[in-house]
């Protein structure tokens, strides 16, 4: 039987039991629950537990936010037209009480790249600027952005204590940055550099716009699920880095937990 089927049979006796009698439960129903993972919000008060089907490239994870559990309905319709590339594929959803819920998605692997704190702390950022460039512009050519570059250094230039060389280096950061991603993709990255300017320290914006470009498959994709959640209306609310994984079957990034 079925991991799915199993569970949409015992659902009904769900109702009422703790997190602990869950797992009781689903492992009398033959489902092995290993690998426990916690991952506790600070500061949102969200909760979620996510567990390792065994034999299964599956996991389970249970949560007492309702949004999240919304989120994941609308993106269960939308997945199969939109077929989105980098966010993880849910196969299942469901209440088993006002309060307590789990989902049912793919397997996805930890992401084992060495990220600066400027990073980690501009990706929470990240959101907000696919969605404002997206809503402003939908194509601007290549003129638009090298003045755009061009206004983003004299602006460091001016109010910051960049030297001579951090600007060579920004400059040629940029340059590799504009390879590396198509147009609209620039344009988001550059505003969101702009927002950051006004929170990072000179040194940390150039580290900034090297490791965009360095981890330029990342950004792109997460960019991409941003893009692919908004196409099925979902503002997904908590993009950061512990929230992208790795598919290891499409090598492609993925996001999960929206909130
Ligand atoms: N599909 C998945 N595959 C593998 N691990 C996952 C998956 N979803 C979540 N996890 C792991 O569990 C952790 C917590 O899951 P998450 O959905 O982010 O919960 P929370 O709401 O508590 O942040 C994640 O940081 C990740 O390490
Ligand atoms: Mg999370």
């Amino acid at each position: 039987m079925s991991l799915r089927k199993l569970l949409a049979e015992t659902i009904d006796n769900l109702y009422g039991y703790t997190q602990d009698d869950l797992i009781d439960l689903l492992e009398e129903n033959g489902i092995s629950l290993e690998d426990r993972q916690l991952d506790y919000y600070i500061g949102s008060g969200s909760y979620g537990d996510v567990y390792k089907v065994k034999g299964k490239n599956k996991v389970i994870k249970f949560t007492d936010n309702e949004d999240e559990y919304r989120k994941i309905n609308w993106i269960m319709d939308a997945q199969e037209s939109v077929k989105p590339e980098n966010v993880v594929k849910y196969h299942f959803n469901k209440r088993v009480d006002d309060g307590l819920y789990f989902s049912i998605m793919e397997y996805l692997e930890k992401v084992d790249l060495s990220m600066s704190e400027s990073v980690k702390k501009s990706m929470k950022m990240l959101e907000r600027n696919v969605y404002s460039v997206l809503q402003v512009s939908s194509e601007e050519n290549d003129d638009t952005i090298s003045m755009k570059i061009e206004d983003l250094i004299d602006h460091l230039l001016d109010n910051r204590d960049a030297t001579k060389e951090d600007i060579e280096g920004m400059k040629d950061a940029f340059e590799d940055i504009v390879e590396n991603y198509d147009n609209i993709d620039i344009q988001i990255l550059l505003k969101w550099i702009w927002d950051m300017i006004s929170v990072l320290r000179t040194n940390e914006i150039i580290l900034l716009i090297y490791e965009i470009d360095l981890m330029s498959d990342y950004f792109n994709d997460v960019i991409n699920g941003i893009k692919e959640l908004k196409e099925m209306d979902v503002w997904h609310g908590d993009v950061h880095q512990a929230n992208v994984l790795k598919d290891p079957r499409s090598n492609k990034y993925k996001l999960i937990d929206p909130i």
